[in-house]
Parts: C-alpha cells; sequence; structure tokens
C-alpha cells in the first residue's frame, strides 16, 4: 500500500511537471534534427487538410455550409504566427477547445494529444516555423518573448513551493 501510494504520488508529481512544460516554455525551435523531425510529422498527420506547402485550404476565410471553418494555411498568409507558441502547442495537442476556443465550439481540428508526443508536437511547430520568412519569424519571436515576460511578471513568487518564510 505504501510503496502504492509511493508511485501514485510519483505519477502526480509527473503529471505536474509534464503540465508546467505544457504550459511553459517552448524549448529551442531552431534545432535543424526538430525540424527535419517536424517536416515528417507534418506530412503525416497535418498536411491533408492544411496543404503540402501549408497553404491551407481554398477560402478558409468563409465557413463552410456545415458551419465550420476550413484548414487555415500556416505560412505567412495565415494567422499561425500571431499565436505564442504555448499556444500553439495547446491548441495542437487539445484541439480547440477552452482556453483555446469557446465552449462548444465545433472543428475540424482534431486533438492531437494521444497520437503524438509533446516533442513530436514541438517538432512539428518547429518546422512550421522554420518555413515562415525571416521577418514573420522575428516578430513571433518578439511575441515568444513578451509572452515569457508578461508570465515572469504575473507569477508570485510567494506561492513557490520550498520558499523561505
Ligand atoms: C482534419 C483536418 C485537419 C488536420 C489533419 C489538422 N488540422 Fe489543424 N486545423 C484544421 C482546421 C479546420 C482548423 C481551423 C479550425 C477552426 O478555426 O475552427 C485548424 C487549425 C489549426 C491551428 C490554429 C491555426 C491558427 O492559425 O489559428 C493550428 C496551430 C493547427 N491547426 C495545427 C495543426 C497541426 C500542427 C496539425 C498536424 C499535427 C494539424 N493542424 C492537422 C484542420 C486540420
Amino acid at each position: 500500500m505504501r510503496s502504492l501510494i509511493r508511485t501514485l504520488s510519483l505519477i502526480t508529481l509527473m503529471a505536474l511537471t509534464a503540465c508546467t512544460r505544457h504550459s511553459g516554455e517552448a524549448p529551442n525551435l531552431n534545432a535543424p534534427e526538430r525540424v527535419a523531425a517536424g517536416q515528417i510529422i507534418y506530412a503525416q498527420h497535418c498536411a491533408a487538410c492544411h496543404g503540402a506547402k501549408l497553404e491551407g485550404q481554398p477560402d478558409w476565410t468563409t465557413r463552410q455550409a456545415n458551419g465550420r471553418l476550413p484548414a487555415p494555411p500556416h505560412d505567412d498568409s495565415g494567422h499561425t504566427w500571431h499565436h505564442d507558441s504555448a499556444l500553439l502547442f495547446g491548441i495542437v495537442k487539445s484541439g480547440l477547445v477552452p482556453p483555446y476556443a469557446p465552449p462548444h465550439y465545433l472543428s475540424d481540428m482534431p486533438a492531437f494529444g494521444a497520437r503524438l508526443s509533446d516533442e513530436d508536437i514541438w517538432n512539428v511547430l518547429a518546422f512550421i516555423r522554420s518555413r515562415w520568412s525571416p521577418e514573420v519569424r522575428a516578430r513571433h519571436e518578439a511575441l515568444d518573448a513578451a509572452v515569457r515576460q508578461q508570465r515572469a511578471d504575473t507569477s508570485s513568487p510567494d506561492i513557490s513551493p520550498g520558499r523561505p518564510r
């Protein structure tokens, strides 16, 4: 029983660590091996909807008859780069559910959390990012930095565990 409890608390700890990483910072998305691995994942899991050249589906800003939006492009012409890396990670992992979309939002974008590991998701984002122009990539890096700064400003050190009182 003891060891079961210990195992369970270890699992909880691991889950918490995973969560921190989830909502936390992106790893180095410039690493060429990430981009190469991500290219394969993109072709297998994303290209069917978002296009082999990241061009998206035709008329992607117009809702279809069923009320759902077509898949947007992931290149410079889309708005993927308007979202910071952590947010993009969340969308790919969880799909367009709250907090990424309103409750009961109907979307054709699947959640990939059960199919792709966190590393795979970062890799595919690294690939998408590698296809942006240098200007767009620089703007996205500035966005990521701003979001990181905002997080650092709003996290209260007083509630962090292990802080001496
Ligand atoms: C079955 C079709 C389909 C597949 C496969 C798919 N997507 Fe999507 N994706 C969509 C649609 C449709 C939307 C727009 C949904 C909406 O706004 O309702 C979308 C939206 C997104 C968004 C938000 C984009 C933005 O500009 O705001 C991201 C990021 C994304 N997809 C990434 C991916 C990645 C990465 C993969 C592969 C791992 C993938 N998608 C696979 C259909 C798909």
